[in-house]
This record gives C-alpha cells, structure tokens and sequence, in this order.
C-alpha cells in the first residue's frame, strides 16, 4: 500500500516543495502503487523485542538519502505558517524546538529536567519510559482516549539519553551501514527522543512494531486522526523524507501543543518544517 501518498503529493504546495527539496521523481515513483514494499528490518538490525530502547527501522521504499546529495546548501526557509510565535524553535524545552538534520541540540547532551514515567500502557522500561512532564500528561490523555474508543496503545520508547543515542545510532550503522542508517536512525544529539517531547507508539502484540505496516494498525490510524487533539503530530510522515530527512515512521509522535497540533491538521500542512517555515533537512551538513 502506498500510505498517504495521495494526500501530501495532490497538494500543490507540497508537491512544489518537494522539488524544491530535490526530491523530484525519485519521490514520485516510489509513491507508486508499483513500488517496493518497504525492506522489513534487517535480522542485524536491533528489533523492539531485544532492545529496552526500540530503535526505528527504516521505513523506506525511495531511494537512500545520501548526505552528499542531500546536504549541500539548505533551501531557503518558506514563510511561516505557524500562529504567532509563541515559543522558541531552539530550546530543547520549548515545545516548539525543531530538531533535525540541520538543527542539534544544543547543547548536544541536553537532558530534560522534569522526565517522569507516564500513567500509560508499556512496553518501555528504563529511561526509555520517560517523557518530560508536559508529553507525559498529554500522552496519558491521549492514550485514555484511545482506549476509549476501542484501540489499545502502548509506549514502546520514549526518552533517551544521549549515551542511548549514541549507543542505538551505532547499532544501526553497523548493522546496515552510515547512509541508511541516517535515514532511520537520528545521530547523536539530533534526535527529538532525547527531548522528551518525543514517543514511539505500538499496539501492545507486537503488530507491524517499527515496520511500514504499523501504518494500518489500529493505533497508528487513530493517533494520525486524532493526535493533534492532544498535540501531537505524527512527525515524518509519509515520502516527506526530502523535507524531514526521515522515511516515514507512523509510530513516532510529536508534542508541539494542542493549538499548533490542530492547526497543522486544519491547514494541511504535515511538517514542522513547513509549518514554522524553517529549511528542509534532508541530510547532514
Ligand atoms: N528514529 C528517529 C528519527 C530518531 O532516531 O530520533
Ligand atoms: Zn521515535
């Protein structure tokens, strides 16, 4: 199936941005009904059973992002979409920091200072049970609803340091090599997991766990259509990669706020790139 491709492609902005992000054809045809199904995670590859902190597998049907392709001079930033800026894009402990290939934290081990474990169904343990406090009340509405309608959510990963990135991110390049684990896998002291305000998603049976597939599971439809409601986003979303540097991950939620959230889902707009109107990240500079 190819997920959500007709959403993010039929629109004329999107589609404008995407070549602008030199995604071009390779992006078309992998948005093909034709297209590979996307490669199932390597045996060598850590899985969500055998690790306390559950990697990503890549989600990924196009062709790898390479940095030397990807990163040679950042597109311009497009005008802001956003509401009146309210918080910083830069502060880890904002919930508006855009994080990305081109934007690290700063400072690169930051570590929140107010983790707390989330009232929620899991599967995580250890620090990867955490979230700071704003994300973890907001989870526990969200997952309570969910429940509510009928569909069972667990935490699979939360927090993680940035010794636990370091770990993990190798893990990956040695299991598959730098350039597609970059496609998977965020380097040290770039990903939103290291926030707090970032959570991976699964059913509770393990179904379609960190695969493409989690796309159709029943928790994975419900939070993409009602996530922002608790602000979250559903943060690289399908064959945005040229913008988000990242194959689509359904199971990977975002907290930017209920307002931001639900106005991101009013407008269309599936990034947060294009949203606060900073440059598309591809690859690493
Ligand atoms: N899988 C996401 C990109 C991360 O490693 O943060
Ligand atoms: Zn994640």
């Amino acid at each position: 199936m190819c997920h959500d491709c007709s959403a993010p492609v039929s629109s004329r902005r999107s589609f404008a941005r995407f070549l602008a992000a030199g995604a071009g054809l390779t992006v078309l045809a992998a948005c093909s009904p034709e297209a590979p199904k996307a490669a199932a995670p390597s045996s060598t590859a850590p899985s969500a059973s055998s690790s306390p902190v559950s990697p990503s597998p890549v989600a990924a049907t196009a062709a790898p992002i390479t940095t030397a392709e990807a990163a040679t001079v950042p597109p311009a930033p497009s005008p802001s979409a956003a509401l009146p800026r309210q918080f910083s894009l830069t502060d880890p402990a904002s919930p508006w920091l855009i994080v990305n290939k081109y934007r690290p934290l700063v400072p690169a081990d930051y570590a929140p200072a107010d983790l707390v474990s989330p009232a929620v169904a899991m599967t995580a343990s250890g620090e990867a049970s955490l979230l700071n406090s704003t994300t973890a009340a907001a989870a526990e509405a969200m997952f309570a609803a969910a429940a509510r309608d009928g569909v069972a959510m667990v935490l699979a990963s939360g927090y993680r340091s940035y010794a636990t990135q370091v770990a993990t991110y190798n893990s990956y390049v040695a299991a598959r090599g730098q350039a597609d684990a970059d496609t998977a896998s965020a380097r040290p002291g770039y990903s939103e997991h290291q926030t707090g305000w970032a959570f991976d998603i699964a059913d509770g049976t393990g179904a379609c766990g960190f695969q493409p597939c989690f796309a159709d599971q029943p928790a994975a439809v419900w939070a993409k259509a009602n996530g922002h409601r608790f602000g979250f986003v559903v943060r690289y979303p399908w064959m945005f990669h040229p913008i988000t540097g990242y194959y689509y991950e359904p199971w990977h939620l975002r907290y930017i706020g209920v307002e931001a959230a639900t106005d991101m889902a009013s407008k269309g707009i599936f990034t947060v790139e294009e949203y606060f109107g900073v440059e598309a990240a591809p690859g690493y500079l």
